[in-house]
């Protein structure tokens, strides 16, 4: 559960819904969804299979399986790209804060989509709000992370994330009576085959492995602490599942309404950010609807949040030996810096730009498309042609007490598919070959 916790987040609801409506709905659906099965699940395998085997953080799980002066050193890219990602990952948990306050503030009545819009560039473009709900977000990790809280959050995702899947489901049912529905399902659901290029292609395979949290050690940091008798296999399903489920959920949401309200689909991370108000604004009972669903999404960022911390935590703590508290400070501070910029970025420092993006928009770039695929590479070259396969193998079966049929056909993916199909979509998108 707590895999599931780190997987379905603000990428499932936030991200998922902005990528596929920048790049062209169907057609995004579709590699995503070819994306999950082909990479994305073995690589979750792989990732789960070394953090059981190697029971120790990510850094060090690579250094005690293989002496190589590369190879020993893959873990580093994912502490690296699990700080970068609280970098911007925070600011938008953050904005559910606001959406909260909003809602019992009575913020969300009598508006039109034009105003819900203008009022979200307003806020998030503003120096103070964003960055106090930002470093609010950041105190509550920090505090989960050095213990004080574990119980209290573990035993309120239990039930509250169930509720999120059943909010969601409830928010599909009034979503499909909306005018634009019709519209909304067949952007969503209609590949439009001539739509598809290679930005599309490293948008669906970076969002494939920002959704499952992988290629940055979050899944070998949560197997490390896997029982003998975990069934792989059946954990891996049930997290590919449950997140693929929960952001096709968000995409039936969301779509019809983005065609009801006359919503510009294409816009970016705003777009969810400017629909949900519209949505609950046409509901009796809007605000407490609104409540509820951002506090839901809340909780979701945090258990994201969590995985992410206490990869980064777990790294400084062993490298530098410094106590739980300590590391834990040093994250949150790096951190919490980063997302401020990255918040500024989206107002006052919009005009600071690197390669074309503002620092916001960079961090999900570089991270999501750049980074976790590569980590998602490397530890799969190194699982195939590193480790034993017979070792691998005894390690997925428990030790042969399971059967899983597909083991074969998983190490053949882990040598050659994966690390091929990635290394593809990157030189691909570099143009420097043409498919
Ligand atoms: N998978 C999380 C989400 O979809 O919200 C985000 C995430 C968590 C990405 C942990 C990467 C990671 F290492």
């Amino acid at each position: 559960m707590a895999a599931v916790g780190s997987a379905v987040g603000l990428g499932n609801i936030w991200r998922f819904p902005y990528e596929a409506g920048q790049n062209g709905g169907g057609a995004f659906l579709l590699v995503y969804l070819i994306c999950v099965f082909i990479l994305g699940i073995p690589t979750l395998m792989a990732e789960m299979t070394l953090g059981r085997m190697a029971k120790t953080n990510s850094v060090e799980a690579f250094r005690r399986m293989s002496s190589h002066p590369v190879f020993s050193r893959i873990g580093y890219l994912g502490v690296f790209s699990c700080l970068l990602i609280l970098g911007f990952y925070t600011v938008v948990a953050g904005w559910t804060f606001q959406y909260m306050w909003e809602s019992v503030s009575g913020g969300i009545e009598g508006m039109t989509s034009e105003q819900f819009s203008q009022s979200f560039v307003e806020f998030s473009s503003s120096p103070f709000q964003p960055i106090f709900w930002t470093v609010l977000m950041f105190l509550i990790t920090h505090l989960i992370i050095i213990g004080g809280v574990q119980k209290g959050i573990e035993r309120a995702s239990k039930f509250m994330m169930p509720l999120l899947f059943v909010l969601l489901v409830v928010l599909c049912g009034n979503s499909l009576t909306l005018d634009g529905a019709r519209e909304g399902l067949s952007f969503l659901f209609k590949p439009d085959f001539s739509a598809i290029n290679s930005s599309v292609v490293l948008s669906a395979m970076g969002q494939a492995f920002f959704s499952l949290s992988l290629g940055a050690g979050v899944m070998i940091t949560y197997a490390s602490y896997f029982e003998k008798d975990v069934n792989l296999p059946r954990t891996v399903t049930t997290v590919s599942l449950l997140d693929t489920s929960v952001a096709l959920l968000a995409g039936v949401v969301i779509f019809p309404a983005v065609f009801t309200f006359g919503i510009e689909p294409t816009q970016g991370p705003n777009l969810v950010f400017v629909t949900l108000p519209n949505i609950f604004a046409q509901l009796p009972w809007g605000s407490v609807w609104s409540f509820f669903f951002f506090l839901l999404l809340a909780l979701a960022s945090i258990t994201s949040l969590i995985s992410l911390h206490q990869v980064v935590t777990a790294y400084v703590e062993e490298e530098f030996r410094l106590s739980n508290r300590k590391s834990a400070l040093v994250v949150s501070c790096l951190a919490a810096v980063l997302a401020v910029f990255a918040s500024l970025s989206l107002g006052v420092m919009n005009d600071v730009q690197i390669a074309g993006m503002c620092l916001f928009d960079l961090l999900d770039y570089v991270t999501a498309k750049i980074m976790m695929p590569l980590g998602s590479l490397l530890l799969c070259v190194f699982m195939g042609w590193r480790l034993d396969k017979s070792e691998l193998i005894n390690e997925v079966t428990n030790h042969g007490t399971l059967r899983w049929r597909l083991a074969k056909v998983w190490v053949v993916a882990l040598k050659y598919v994966i690390p091929i199909l990635i290394t593809l979509v990157f030189v691909n998108e570099l143009g420097l070959f043409k498919l």
